[in-house]
C-alpha cells in the first residue's frame, strides 16, 4: 500500500497570494465584492466636519473586538471580528497603516447577509451608507460586525465613523466561549472565503450563540520549530497575540506582544487540531517530539482556562488510490488517543476528549491540488463537530440568526431542470 505524502504549503511562503479570485472548477466566481472606498479620510477632522460625522477612537468601549487584536488595534489569525451596536444610517470605518495591501473583509448589519469589501491602509471606507428597512434608523439600534477573511493578512481599526447626532452602543457578549487552535485545516486555507469558510468558523458561527476565536496558522506545528515557513510552533505561538510570521515581523519585530488571557471570558471548550505538519517528514519533528509538545499545550490550556473542556481532534491527510479504492494516509493515530488519556489520567478528570474524524470526509471532500477541505469537507467536519459538542456538553444552537456560510447556494438555486 502507498501512500501520498501531503504537501501542506503555507502560502507565505508563496509569491502570489490567490486572495480575491474564487475559482468554483476552473471557472472564475464572478466577483462580488463591493466598492466601499470614500474619497477623503474622515480621520481629518475637518473633511469629518464638513461631512457631518463624528469619531469614535479604536478603544472606544462602544466597539467589541474577537479573536485577537493588538495594542494597536490590528487583527491576527484567523476571522477575527469587531461588532457594536449603532443608530442611524450610516457607518464608516477607517484603516490603520497596518492594514495588509489586498486584504478582504465580510461585514453585515441588522441581521442581513455578509457583504465583502477590499480596505485599504490610511483610507476610510462607508460600509454602510442606508438602512432601508427601518423607518426611523434614528430610534432603532441594530448591530454591526466585521470578519477579516484572509488568514494571512489583517486590518488596523483607526477609527469609526457615523453621522454626527447618531451612538454606538456596546453589545453584550454571548456567555459561552469556543476557541480553536489549529493549522492551515482550522484557517480554511484553500476555501472560498478562506476563514469564513474555514470548519472551525462554520462551527463557531453556526452555534449563533457563542463567541470564538481562531488560533490558527497554516504549516504551524504544534513543536516549537519551524514548519512551513512559521518560526514557532504552536505550544510557543498560542501565548501570543501575532501569529509569528512575516507581518508579525513586520511590524513587532523580534518583541510580539504576548496575549492577555483575561482580555476575553475564559473559553468553556478548546478545539485542537494539530499534528498535520508535524507529521510531515518535510519538517523533520520526531513522534516523541510532537508527542510531548502536544501534551505541553494541553497543560498551557488548562492552567489558562482550568474549567475549559478540550477536544483533542483526530487527523485527516490526503486519500490515495489503493487497490480499488482510496485509503486516508493517516496521522498520529496512535498518538492523539495516547495523549488524551494520559492527560485525563495525569489531572485526574475527563477534561480531555477524543474526536475521531474517520469517515467525515470522503476522498472527494479533500481537494486533490489542495490536500485541503473543498468547502463542502469544510462544512461535513462543521456539523459532526457541533453534533458532537452538542451531544457531549449539551450546548444549544439557535434555530433563527443571521448567515454563516457564504457563497454556498449558488449550487443548484434552479428549478424547471
Ligand atoms: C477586490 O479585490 C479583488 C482582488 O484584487 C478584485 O478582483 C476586486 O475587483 C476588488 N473589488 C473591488 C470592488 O474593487
Ligand atoms: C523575521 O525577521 C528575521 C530578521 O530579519 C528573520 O531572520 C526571520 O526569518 C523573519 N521571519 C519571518 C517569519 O519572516
Ligand atoms: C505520522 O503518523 C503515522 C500514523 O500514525 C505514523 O506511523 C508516523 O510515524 C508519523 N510520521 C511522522 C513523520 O511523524
Amino acid at each position: 500500500m502507498k501512500f501520498l505524502t501531503p504537501f501542506i504549503a503555507t502560502l507565505s511562503l508563496l509569491a502570489v497570494p490567490t486572495f480575491g479570485r474564487i475559482w468554483d472548477n476552473d471557472q472564475l466566481r464572478p466577483d462580488t465584492t463591493i466598492d466601499t472606498k470614500l474619497a477623503v479620510s474622515l480621520l481629518d477632522t475637518k473633511e469629518a466636519a464638513k461631512g457631518g460625522w463624528k469619531t469614535y477612537k479604536p478603544d472606544a468601549k462602544e466597539l467589541s473586538y474577537k479573536g485577537r487584536w493588538d495594542s494597536r488595534h490590528t487583527s491576527w489569525w484567523s476571522a477575527p471580528g469587531l461588532k457594536f451596536g449603532f443608530t442611524g444610517e450610516k457607518v464608516a470605518i477607517s484603516f490603520g497603516k497596518y492594514t495588509s495591501p489586498g486584504v478582504l473583509i465580510a461585514f453585515r448589519y441588522a441581521g442581513q447577509d455578509w457583504q465583502f469589501t477590499n480596505v485599504t491602509a490610511g483610507q476610510t471606507h462607508e460600509l454602510i451608507s442606508s438602512r432601508p428597512l427601518t423607518s426611523d434608523p434614528s430610534k432603532t439600534p441594530t448591530s454591526f460586525e466585521l470578519r477579516v477573511t484572509n488568514w494571512a493578512y489583517g486590518v488596523q481599526i483607526a477609527g469609526v465613523h457615523i453621522p454626527r447626532s447618531e451612538r454606538l452602543y456596546r453589545i453584550p457578549d454571548f456567555p459561552k466561549r469556543l476557541e480553536v487552535i489549529g493549522d492551515s485545516l482550522s484557517a480554511g486555507m484553500y476555501a472560498s472565503y478562506e476563514s469564513l469558510s474555514s470548519w472551525a468558523y462554520l462551527t463557531a458561527a453556526g452555534f449563533g450563540n457563542v463567541e470564538y476565536s481562531i488560533s490558527a496558522y497554516p504549516g504551524i506545528c504544534v513543536t516549537d520549530q519551524e514548519c512551513w515557513g512559521n518560526p514557532r510552533g504552536q505550544v510557543h505561538q498560542w501565548a501570543y497575540t501575532s501569529d509569528g510570521n512575516v507581518r508579525q515581523n513586520e511590524t513587532w519585530g523580534n518583541k510580539p506582544e504576548k496575549w492577555n488571557f483575561k482580555k476575553q471570558q475564559p473559553a468553556d471548550i478548546v478545539i485542537i487540531n494539530l499534528g498535520t505538519n508535524d507529521n510531515n517528514t518535510a519538517n523533520g519533528v520526531k513522534n516523541e517530539d510532537y508527542v510531548r509538545s502536544y501534551k505541553q499545550l494541553i497543560d498551557n490550556v488548562h492552567s489558562v482556562f482550568p474549567r475549559a473542556q478540550i477536544i483533542a481532534m483526530g487527523l485527516w491527510n490526503g486519500f490515495g488510490p489503493s487497490g480499488e479504492t482510496y485509503t486516508p494516509s493517516p496521522a498520529f493515530v496512535k498518538e492523539i488517543p495516547e495523549i488524551v488519556q494520559s492527560a485525563n489520567r495525569k489531572y485526574r478528570k475527563e477534561f480531555v476528549h477524543y474526536f475521531d474524524v474517520t469517515g467525515i470526509l470522503q476522498h472527494n471532500d479533500i481537494g486533490p491540488g489542495t490536500w485541503h477541505p473543498t468547502d463542502i469537507g469544510q462544512m461535513k467536519v462543521a456539523a459532526q463537530m457541533q453534533m458532537f459538542i452538542k451531544m457531549k456538553f449539551g450546548w444549544k444552537s439557535e434555530s433563527v440568526g443571521p448567515m454563516v456560510h457564504s457563497g454556498t447556494y449558488i449550487y443548484n438555486d434552479e428549478c424547471c431542470y
